[in-house]
């Protein structure tokens, strides 16, 4: 329990991140056009180190040059670790238009990786005189991401996005595993002679999600690699829908209706939202704080989990 009240995360859709390496300009259009809530121009492991600085200039080029139309747009920077990062925001900071929403941080490790990139971006858009405060979004994709998520999520008031990189965090963790998300051959219970899959990113995806809540931040599951596995990805993206998540990356155009499907509520699902908050509103002119609905308990614990969904069906449509 807490007196504080848990501060609301952006009310903007970011059902779909799409991804496209920055050196392949010939997708920025189709990018565009595409039914994504976020696009996300690659600098960092879609790009080879040979062409970073190529990629870098076609990305300052396209965020002015391309009709992003309502699209939040993101760019991927190269992780702390590296010789491009600071390159990465200076450019980006001091030669491209204010069209750009946010930049991604990925790697993150602890909330100094943020402070410095905030104090980096800050000064140059005081220098520049940008009249737009650039956000941040992280990928927490290392052992030491997931150990520091909660000073992560609490280090910059940038910050309005935290997505799982699966497969760079389970190379960090020394998972023994190979697909980037989704189900994995190892991960089983035995019973009765029974495999039981189970979730191998469970732990991760909910320490995610209670960090971003409690810092109004956006929890958001990563890739999924085998982009000929629609089954596979809307399982994974059911499970993140679940557990709090509101959207999903595509790292190819045939996942962004698998997500915007997931992460869109059903008509079923708002009609029975809707169908509680009324029956708790006859509750409440009786003077009761519980009733039945469809034979099942529905107390004020359920107006805010129906109140979740309504305001994210309104929020998409609207
Ligand atoms: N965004 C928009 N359009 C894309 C796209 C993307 N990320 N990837 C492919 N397309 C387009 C192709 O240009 C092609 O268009 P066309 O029908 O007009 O010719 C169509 O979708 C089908 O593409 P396909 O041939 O199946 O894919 P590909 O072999 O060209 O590329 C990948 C496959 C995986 C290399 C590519 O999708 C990609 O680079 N994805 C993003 C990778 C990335 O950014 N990773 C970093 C985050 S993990
Ligand atoms: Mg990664």
């Amino acid at each position: 329990m807490s007196f504080r009240l848990q501060p609301a995360a952006p009310a903007r859709p970011n059902r779909c991140q799409l991804f496209g390496p920055g050196s392949r300009t010939a997708l920025f259009e189709k990018m565009a056009g595409s039914a994504a809530d976020v696009i996300n121009l690659d600098l960092e492991d879609s790009v080879a180190p040979t062409d970073k600085d190529m990629a870098r200039a076609n990305v300052i080029a396209a965020i002015s040059d391309i009709d992003w139309g309502n699209k939040t747009l993101s760019v991927r920077i190269n992780g702390l670790d590296t010789p491009w990062w600071y390159r990465d925001v200076v450019d980006l900071l001091e030669q491209a238009g204010e069209r750009l929403d946010q930049i991604m941080i990925p790697k993150v490790g602890c909330a100094a990786d943020i402070y410095a990139v905030d104090a980096l971006v800050t000064a140059i858009e005081a220098a520049k005189g940008r009249n737009r405060k650039i956000d941040f979004e992280v990928i927490i994709e290392s052992a030491a991401g997931i150990a520091h998520v909660e000073e992560i999520a609490a280090a910059s008031p940038r910050l309005v996005a935290m997505s799982l990189g699966a497969a760079d965090f389970a190379a960090s963790m020394g998972m023994q595993t190979t697909g980037i998300g989704g189900t994995q051959e190892n991960y089983y219970m035995l019973h009765d002679g029974q495999k039981h899959w189970s979730d191998p990113w469970h732990w991760a995806h909910t320490a995610i999600v209670a960090a971003c809540r409690t810092h109004g931040v956006l929890p958001v599951d990563g890739p999924f690699g085998d982009f000929s596995d629609d089954d596979g990805f809307r399982a994974q993206a059911r499970r993140s829908a679940t557990l709090g998540m509101v959207g999903k990356w595509a790292i190819h155009p045939k996942q962004i209706a698998l997500a915007n499907e997931v992460f869109t509520p059903s008509d079923e699902a708002v009609a029975e939202a809707r169908e509680i908050l009324a029956a708790m509103e006859t509750a409440k002119a009786n003077g009761e704080g519980a009733t039945v609905y469809k034979g099942r308990l529905v107390d004020i614990a359920s107006i805010k989990q129906a109140e979740v969904i309504v305001r994210q069906s309104e929020m998409i449509s609207g």
